[in-house]
């Protein structure tokens, strides 16, 4: 089978989320349940070296305003097709956002533009590779299917992937034909949403199967609580829905092999946590304890849920606690983690930015990580914790729900807990939890042994891929 994958992001070459994870990681598992999968992505600057190291399979005259190609490149284990369109891509600085922090006015245009080189190989315009399914994440690739839908004549059946309903690429109507959009799209079944063009509204109406990245999550969509205006079209489409759980890749994320950490270790030979966790004491400020560390590493949004976690600074300390903070977004949260690094100046740590390195090193050298999102879609950073054996501290909700085994008494009797759950979502709750996960820290055989177990819990990709295969053969033949 060959598949196409369409997305705005990729690691290890550009990343701003777990998206870039998934869609760096999911080609390999595929690729070896024997499917050919390309990755369509924009060629940022980031991709400048993979760009000069490819070969040019299509050109475009005018792309949404300028000339562009496409450049196909094979680079750290996957096979790309890069997006050159310089005046769209070729910008300094955050992939989605203009140096003011607002999303960059031609948005539309620039995944767009995305959306329409996708369908373009979806009708074989690559020449000697045609896709047979095409798989189209998030509202960036949200156009596949409708561009594919003004083309007489066959075409490859599309899955839209939803990472996360609450970006859904909504735009003026007034754009349609900027869009190159036929007018005869603008209708419920379309693109048209409350009388604007909803990219993501229109993959879910026009694409053959949609699937999201936590079967619990998949659940909740259909929800109006967590649906976002679009819980009614997921209930029509229910029977095409399917929630896969993401993985992770085991081979970036190992903490025997990680070059970030500056000791090894394994859930037989755990006793390099130690000296992870002093040089995060050190890059973090922290007074070196034996009390447990827990960690952040998140997008400082709403969803995430910090607000909540400022309420129990106090309790966490007062326990004993020490906290490492590495995120970035939210200016008022930013603020207000590193106000709170000075008030508790030795027992909290703040670093505002994105540091891919420090992420690895902070997994390995804390106790706990805390993610008390109020909603979570999957979440990868629960996952790199369980793997690193750093016990997950999480929301009911979403992938964090189908990942952690909450330690209640049941669990922990039975010898299954993995972590600390928590709901409902307030600050009341999540104190809770960490005051549970105090608890068993200060009985290191218990802790020892939930930590054991989390590092042998399966988070890799291989079930996964099967059931992204699954839905793909399933479109095939329909
Ligand atoms: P989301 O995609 O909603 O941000 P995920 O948990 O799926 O949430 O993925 C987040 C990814 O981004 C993880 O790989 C995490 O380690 C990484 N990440 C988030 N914030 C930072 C940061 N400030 N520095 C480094 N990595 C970060
Ligand atoms: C989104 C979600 C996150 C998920 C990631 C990868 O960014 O917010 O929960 O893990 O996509 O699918």
């Amino acid at each position: 089978m060959n598949l196409l994958f369409v997305a705005s992001e990729c690691t290890p070459f550009v990343k701003t989320g777990g998206l870039a994870d998934v869609i760096g990681a999911v080609p390999k598992a595929l690729a070896a349940l024997g499917v050919s999968v390309r990755v369509l992505i924009p060629s940022y600057p980031e991709l400048a070296s993979v760009l000069g190291s490819g070969k040019e399979v299509m050109g475009f005259d005018d792309l949404f305003g300028g000339p562009a190609r496409l450049v196909s490149a094979k680079a750290e284990g996957l096979e790309l097709v890069l997006l050159d369109a310089p005046h769209l891509f070729d910008r300094v600085g955050n992939i989605y956002l203009g140096p003011d922090g607002q999303d960059w006015p031609d948005n539309d245009l620039r995944f767009a533009a995305l959306s329409y080189a996708g369908a373009q190989i979806g009708l074989g315009l690559l020449g000697g590779w045609t896709p047979d399914v095409i798989n189209a994440h998030d509202w960036q690739a949200g156009l596949v299917p409708a561009y594919l839908a003004q083309h007489d004549g066959p075409v490859p059946p599309v899955v839209t992937t939803i990472h996360n309903i609450a970006f859904q690429g909504v735009f003026d109507a007034t754009r349609l034909s900027a869009l190159r959009l036929n007018a005869d799209q603008f209708t419920t079944q379309g693109v048209e949403y409350y009388g604007k063009v909803s990219f993501l509204k229109a993959a879910l109406a026009l694409s053959q199967k949609i699937t999201t990245v936590s079967p619990t999550y998949a659940a909740e969509l259909m929800l109006p609580e967590f649906g976002m205006g679009l819980d009614g079209l997921l209930r029509e489409r229910q029977a095409d829905l399917h929630g896969i759980l993401n993985g992770i890749d085991l081979d970036v994320w190992d903490p025997e092999t990680d070059p970030a950490l500056v000791a090894p270790y394994s859930a037989r030979s755990p006793k390099g946590k130690a000296r992870n966790r002093s040089e995060i004491e050190g890059r973090f400020g922290l007074t070196p304890g034996e009390g447990p560390l827990f960690c952040v590493i998140s997008r400082m949004t709403s969803q995430k849920g910090l607000d909540l976690l400022l309420d129990c600074l106090p309790a966490l300390v007062g326990q004993g606690g020490k906290l490492a903070v590495l995120g970035s977004g939210d200016r008022d949260l930013e603020r207000a983690y590193v106000k709170a690094s000075t008030q508790y100046a030795g027992a909290v740590g703040t670093i505002i930015g994105y540091d891919e390195d420090l992420s690895h090193l902070m997994q390995a050298g804390s106790d706990a990580i805390l993610i008390p999102s109020r909603f979570e879609p999957c979440g990868l950073t629960q996952l790199y914790g369980l793997r690193y054996g750093t016990l997950p501290v999480v929301a009911r909700t979403g992938g964090l729900a189908d990942t952690v085994i909450d330690a209640n008494d049941a669990a922990l009797a039975a010898d299954c807990a993995t972590g600390f759950q928590f709901a409902p979502i307030n600050a009341t709750m999540l104190g809770n939890a960490i005051s549970r996960a105090c608890a068993v820290h200060a009985q290191p055989k218990l802790w020892a042994a939930m930590m054991r177990r989390a590092m042998r819990h399966p988070v890799g990709w291989d079930v996964s891929a099967k059931a992204y295969l699954d839905v793909y053969q399933a479109v095939q033949k329909g």
